[in-house]
């Protein structure tokens, strides 16, 4: 029995993404095919390294999303899809996140742009979209699950995302997209349900600690972690995406880690998760411009 988790993208990859490959028997998904960079990190603009890194990681997707059935868009940020790539959806079955509920305005008005784009290809080739929130349904012997609407954080500043599990008889992956934590009880109810055997998680924010992420939600992210540990089956969790924006992300949660060998859990980062040496480029951005003294 074939069941393949291949993390295409991330921020230990060197860029922000959480782009990843599923592969079943009988099914091919992709989720969230996008990458993008930090417009502005201590106060500079994307190093030439992370640009040609972000290059190579678009066309690594692009490679997988052409050879996926199916497609899974979370929520309507670009480190998560390429609006321009809507040419590679054809004849594709295409779950989105409901663009008519639960979702702030800015990720409103790109759906509206990503549906415009899509309603350009041929009729005969056009991908089939399915309003995502909240569904369950079995493909060809596999068992695909979205959760209802959570948080992007822990409001409704920057909208909401949709969790996706995915499972063949005992094996399971869940995806919990940008949960940023997760800090909220909403977000973590999917993942004590589904009780996955390899978590891909949105870890705590801790580059921004103290500022738009305060210690009281690194506190319940925590406290949530070491919950899913202790009350799934989880074997595998790999921490990144928000939470590898920062070196030093590791010591903030030490207690997670620790816990995680008291129960036999690996904790794993996208990149360690592939086999591949971290490569954190856009925490290291300051020491790119500043490498051998000069500026590049
Ligand atoms: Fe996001
Ligand atoms: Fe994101």
């Amino acid at each position: 029995m074939v069941f393949t988790v291949n993390i295409l993208a991330s921020e230990s990859m060197g860029a922000r993404s959480m782009s990843t490959f599923l592969e079943t028997d009988n099914l091919s998904m992709i989720i969230d095919p996008g990458v993008e960079l930090a417009p502005k990190r201590f106060s500079l603009p994307p190093h030439p390294v992370e640009i040609n890194k972000k290059e190579e990681l678009r066309i690594k997707i692009e490679r997988y999303l052409k050879k996926s059935d199916h497609l899974v868009i979370t929520h309507y940020h670009y480190d998560h899809y390429n609006p321009l790539a809507t040419d590679l959806f054809k004849e594709k079955t295409v779950f989105i996140k409901d663009y008519g509920k639960s979702i702030n305005k800015s990720q409103k008005n790109r759906a509206e742009t990503l549906l415009k784009n899509i309603s350009n290809i041929n009729n005969d080739e056009k991908p089939s979209m399915v309003i995502a929130d909240g569904k369950e349904l079995e493909i060809d012997g596999t068992y695909v699950c979205f959760s209802d609407p959570v948080f992007h954080g822990v409001d409704a500043r920057l909208g909401y995302v949709i969790q996706v599990f995915v499972s063949v008889e005992e094996k399971s992956f869940l995806f919990t997209s940008d949960v940023e934590g997760p800090a909220m009880d909403d977000q973590v109810r999917f993942i004590l349900e589904k009780s996955p055997d390899i978590l891909f998680v949105d870890g705590p924010m801790t580059y921004l600690l103290g500022m738009s992420y305060s210690y009281t939600t690194l506190e319940r992210s925590i406290q949530n972690l070491e919950k899913i540990m202790s009350d799934t089956k989880v074997r595998e969790i790999i921490i990144d995406h928000h939470f590898m924006r920062d070196l030093k992300s590791k010591d903030k949660i030490k207690r997670v880690y620790d816990y995680s060998k008291d129960v036999g859990v690996k904790i794993l980062s996208a990149a360690e998760f592939m086999n591949e040496e971290n490569n954190l480029l856009e925490a290291r951005r300051k020491e790119l411009y500043t490498r051998d003294g000069k500026k590049e």
